[in-house]
């Protein structure tokens, strides 16, 4: 077994080996699962105990392997162990770790500037990032592009664009939701361990409405009907006249990957129209190809106001975008909205490579066969363990939920056991729901087959000795 030079090398500025850079990850690594150590092994140890003593508690990591290197479908880490990623960073990196057109266009903008700050000399590629996005985000309609750095700082700044523009100050919100983790966003996230405890008092004017959530909800009820029953709790509760926006993930990532029932989107996006209100898709995990389409609500032909990006949209550098209707965007005044960093130019290079990946290798279609390669497997594993309650998901964002006898009551405990025993295997798989229960996955959109395969294999083996 050949072991790349990078490995077990420490990446501290002090010891920077240059040439290394030039040999590290991509989708060049071989594609293949190698355990060589116990998971995790010694050095990732070693540095974990150094974290312990630098790193503020606050910040915790699913599975403690610390990465040397990763591409295409693997992780390498620095034991030179070659795990299957099955998370993506979070959906992040769906055109593949370090995917070469973003490698190269980072490396082309990065020996030219670092930064200007857009607000003070502005650059092309912002524009032309823009532009991109104007083009894919549903609708012909004129829009306009404002770019941030996380996800959080995107929902905020819709927030702020649909209050700017409306006049109006209250927001919808529903169950099981996740924003981020700023003051405003923890106020529009529904779940309070980790993500809001004891980090009150939270922002105002934020009203939260119930989900459809087809395997949780009143059986039977329609999309229509639990769209009927949030418009009617706003009207009642909040009044649509002071209503800025409703604010929704089409499909909910941290809450648990939750599938609204068909009908519940366009409904509420119909509502919105006639009643002034902004309608915001929070697409920061399900957009960009996640889902098989460029955005999980182009799945209805629903039209959103605003539509906020993160994650997938730069291959792995920070950057989120705003992207909506030109009226309600250029509504802001002037110096309104920005910040230091909002669209950093080797990030807007990056997103211009990761675009220019998801295009020419068609990574809409590459999601829709990851599902109709893993949604099977997961629904016939389903049937066979007794301890999943539902399987759900589109594209590369899928699903399954454990339960207690596969009934309704929630099993993180069995959810917990399956991810542990896939990371002992060298499967990076991620867990969510309010209930944390759910097992997801979210793969580069990028990886092979076999791989894909393998690590669905292992997936199963851990859930029917779970
Ligand atoms: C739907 C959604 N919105 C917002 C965020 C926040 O993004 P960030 O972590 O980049 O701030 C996330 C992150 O998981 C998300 O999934």
């Amino acid at each position: 077994m050949i072991i790349p030079s990078t490995i077990g090398k420490p990446l501290s500025s002090t010891t920077f080996d240059s040439a290394a850079v030039e040999s590290a990850g991509g989708p060049g690594l071989p594609q293949e699962r190698r355990l060589v150590t116990a998971i995790p092994g010694p050095r990732s140890v070693e540095m974990h105990t150094r974290r312990g003593a630098a790193v503020s508690a606050g910040i915790s990591s699913t599975l403690p392997v610390y990465t040397a290197d990763a591409g295409g479908g693997v992780l390498v880490d620095v034991d030179g162990n070659s795990l299957i990623d099955l998370g993506s960073g979070i959906a992040v990196t769906s055109v593949g770790n370090a995917a070469p057109r973003v490698v190269e266009r980072v490396r082309r903008a990065v020996g030219h500037f670092t930064h200007t700050c857009f607000m003070v000399t502005p650059y092309e590629d912002y524009v032309t990032v823009a532009e991109k996005l104007n083009e894919l985000t549903p609708g012909r309609h004129a829009k306009r592009t404002a770019l941030f750095n996380s996800g959080a700082e995107a929902v905020e700044n819709a927030v702020k664009i649909a209050r700017s523009a409306t006049g109006r100050t209250a927001v919808a919100v529903f169950d099981h939701a996740y924003h981020g983790r700023t003051n405003l966003t923890m106020a529009l996230t529904a779940k309070s361990m980790p993500y809001k405890k004891g980090f009150g008092p939270f922002a105002g004017e934020i009203y939260r409405m119930p989900m459809s959530y087809p395997f949780r909800d009143v059986p039977g009820i329609s999309g229509k009907e639990a769209a009927d029953r949030a418009i009617s709790m706003i009207e009642k509760q909040v009044g649509a006249d002071d209503l800025a926006a409703v604010l929704i993930e089409p499909i909910q990532g941290e809450g648990g990957f939750v599938v609204p029932a068909d009908g519940f989107l366009p409904a509420l996006s119909e509502w919105c129209t006639a009643n002034g209100v902004v309608f915001i898709a929070d697409e920061i995990q399900s957009g960009m190809c996640r889902t098989g389409d460029w955005f999980a609500v182009d799945h209805e032909g629903v039209v959103p106001d605003l539509v906020t990006t993160a994650k997938g949209l730069a291959g792995g550098l920070p950057l989120a975008a705003v992207t909506g209707r030109a009226e309600l965007m250029d509504a802001v005044h002037p110096g309104g909205l920005g910040g230091t960093y909002g669209g950093n130019p080797v990030a807007c290079a990056a997103a211009l490579g990761a675009i220019d990946t998801m295009q020419e290798l068609d990574l809409n279609a590459a999601a829709r066969r990851i599902e109709q390669l893993a949604l099977p497997r997961l629904v016939a594993v389903a049937q066979r363990s007794g301890r999943i309650g539902d399987v759900r998901g589109r594209g590369g964002m899928l699903a399954v939920e454990f339960t207690v006898g596969g009934g309704l009551e929630p099993d993180p405990a069995t959810a917990a056991v399956v991810a542990r025993a896939c990371h002992a295997q060298g499967v990076v798989v991620l867990t969510c729901g309010t209930y944390g229960n759910v097992i997801r996955l979210l793969p580069p959109l990028v990886i092979g087959e076999d791989l894909l395969e393998e690590g669905l294999g292992i997936l199963e083996a851990a859930i029917l000795a779970a």
